[in-house]
């Protein structure tokens, strides 16, 4: 029996050096030193020893389960300190390595323009207002000085929202809105988007930008209005573009112009940009139709003023010879990275 017992510390002692993790400790707990292991058989099997060997015996019993305890503990606090480190390893942050720079917004060119165009109004004394996108005929058209069989009236430019209600063609529609709440002198610039149903192409949207300019107040002329816009010019496209008035149509003003500036890409002698022709149309412009002022409750033989839209989307493709319309509105992230 005392045979046994040694060849058993040997085998239990050799395996417990081979054995590492947690769960292989355990199990050998259980198969070793548990109710059916060879330790408890040993102690049963003591029933057949003569009575004076027992004791002894049982110490020696004793003794190696106390030892293999001791081992076992050893081992399983080994087995845990292990397990520590690993998960320490594991989670290991190398504070060497460069930061991710996080990506932060920019803005859009659209706004890029707008805000040197406000820039440059502000510095004249202009305000800046807001008008709303869903406009009733009234204010769109009617107030305007735009007769019920105008071309402009058609459902083909115009998107109805209701019998009245449609998304405004023109930022105009914020002229009479500030003509009917303010008395002149008044100087306001009205940015904004507008919508027609127009085919999509490179050049055209059904979404696009105006920043209106209106200016009422006593012995204004179309000097002034001149002045202005090419003093706008100028700033915007530099101080030797030539600026270019020519007599156009719109019914709210009388008389009324069309203005281009000498092409910022070629100064005049015709490219890609300006198609060619040297002069690139920016705006639409004229003196306030007096008829619009009276509609207004303003009186057209006291005050005089001129009123201009401005395409923000043709500046801007233009300054930064955007070869088409689309991909200001795509909202591609490839397209606005290029303006940070
Ligand atoms: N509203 C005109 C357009 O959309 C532009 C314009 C504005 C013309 C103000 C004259 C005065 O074409």
């Amino acid at each position: 029996m005392k045979e046994k017992l040694e060849a058993l510390r040997q085998q239990a002692l050799q395996e417990l050096e081979t054995l590492h993790t947690p769960k292989e400790l355990e199990e050998f707990r259980i198969r070793v030193m548990g109710k059916k292991g060879p330790l408890t058989e040993l102690l049963r099997g003591m029933g057949s020893l003569p009575a004076e060997e027992r004791p002894q015996m049982g110490q020696l019993v004793n003794q190696l389960r106390a030892q293999l305890e001791e081992k076992l503990h050893e081992k399983e606090a080994a087995a845990q300190t292990a397990l520590k480190e690993q998960k320490l390893k594991d989670e290991a942050l190398d504070i060497t390595l460069p930061g991710k720079a996080a990506k932060t917004g920019g803005l859009h060119p659209l706004n890029i323009v707008l805000e040197d165009m406000i820039d440059i109004f502000q510095s004249m004394g202009f305000d800046v207002v807001d008008g709303p996108e869903v406009e009733t005929e009234h204010y769109c058209f009617e107030a305007l000085n735009v007769p019920k069989d105008h071309p402009a009236r058609d459902m083909q430019d115009t998107f109805y929202l209701g019998d009245d209600l449609l998304l405004r063609t023109q930022t105009s529609a914020a002229q009479i809105r500030v003509m009917e709440q303010r008395k002149p002198p008044i100087r306001i610039i009205c940015p904004g988007r507008v919508f027609r149903a127009d085919e999509v192409d490179a050049t055209h949207s059904p979404v696009f930008h105006q920043v209106e300019g209106l200016v009422v107040d006593k012995g204004i002329t179309m000097c002034d209005l001149k002045g202005v816009l090419e003093q706008f010019a100028h700033e915007i496209y530099g101080p030797d573009t030539k600026v270019k008035f020519r007599p156009s149509f719109f019914p709210f003003t009388e008389p009324s112009v069309e203005v281009d500036v000498s092409c910022s890409e070629c100064g005049g002698k015709g490219c890609r940009v300006c198609k060619g022709s040297g002069w690139i149309e920016i705006l639409g412009a004229g003196m306030v139709h007096p008829r619009v002022l009276r509609g207004c409750g303003i009186d057209p033989e006291v005050y005089s003023g001129f009123a201009f839209g401005i395409g923000l989307d043709r500046l801007t493709t233009t300054r930064y010879k955007i070869s088409d319309i689309r991909l200001l509105f795509e909202n591609d992230q490839r397209f606005l990275e290029q303006f940070d």
